[in-house]
């Protein structure tokens, strides 16, 4: 599995080493209500559970899920991640909230975005941001995406549907998007 680097950041596969901070972190409401599939309260077990899962999504070519770290210190902030579902990679990351309003989600995401397009040879990605979750809409507007509807979309967290909207991105839009 690939490692990459931007300038703040080492991007690695997630580790076993990392689920008492991965359970800390998304155990934390404001980050397990924006996400789709993840529970709350959110246990040891559910980490273990998620590396396990990384590790088998990409061995078989389904998913490319980093570990967001910080290069100064090693420390773990959070996931940043590719999903193929019918065909086309779902871009989704979080970051424990300490880590919020310093630009890492926009740099973590940018260089995943262009993993996809230029190592696996995606065509295009999409992301989903939930209503009340404007941070996910901005980070999603700085790598280029455009809006592409919108629709409900379960949130295992809240236990309900929320208004979600859909943002796409091609590889033509990226590669404009870095050249301007
Ligand atoms: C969404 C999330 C990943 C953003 O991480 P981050 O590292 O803070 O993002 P960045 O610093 O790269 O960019 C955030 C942008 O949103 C803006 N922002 C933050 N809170 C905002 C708010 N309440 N309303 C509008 N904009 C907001 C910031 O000002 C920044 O934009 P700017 O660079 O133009 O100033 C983080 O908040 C998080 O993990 N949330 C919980 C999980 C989640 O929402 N995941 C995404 C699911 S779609």
């Amino acid at each position: 599995m690939a490692r990459l680097e931007t300038e703040r950041l080492l991007l690695r596969p997630p580790e076993f080493r990392d689920v008492p901070a991965i359970t800390t972190w998304i155990g934390d409401w404001d980050v397990a209500k924006n996400l789709a599939s993840v529970p709350h309260p959110y246990r040891e077990d559910d980490a273990q559970g998620f590396v396990a899962r990384t590790i088998e999504k990409h061995a078989v070519g389904e998913g490319y899920c980093f570990a967001v770290t910080r290069k100064q210190d090693g420390v773990f902030m959070g996931n940043c991640a590719l999903q193929l579902k019918d065909g086309q990679f779902e871009l989704g990351y979080w970051l424990g909230k300490p880590f919020w309003r310093q630009g890492y989600a926009t740099e973590a995401a940018k260089k995943v975005v262009s993993f996809a397009f230029h190592n696996l040879k995606a065509t295009s990605i999409w992301a989903g941001w939930y209503h009340d979750n404007p941070a996910s809409g901005r980070v999603l507007q700085k790598l280029g995406c455009r809006h592409d509807g919108a629709e409900p979309r379960f949130s295992l967290a809240r236990g309900h549907e929320v208004y979600c909207h859909r943002m796409a991105l091609t590889r033509e839009e990226f590669g404009r998007k870095k050249a301007a």
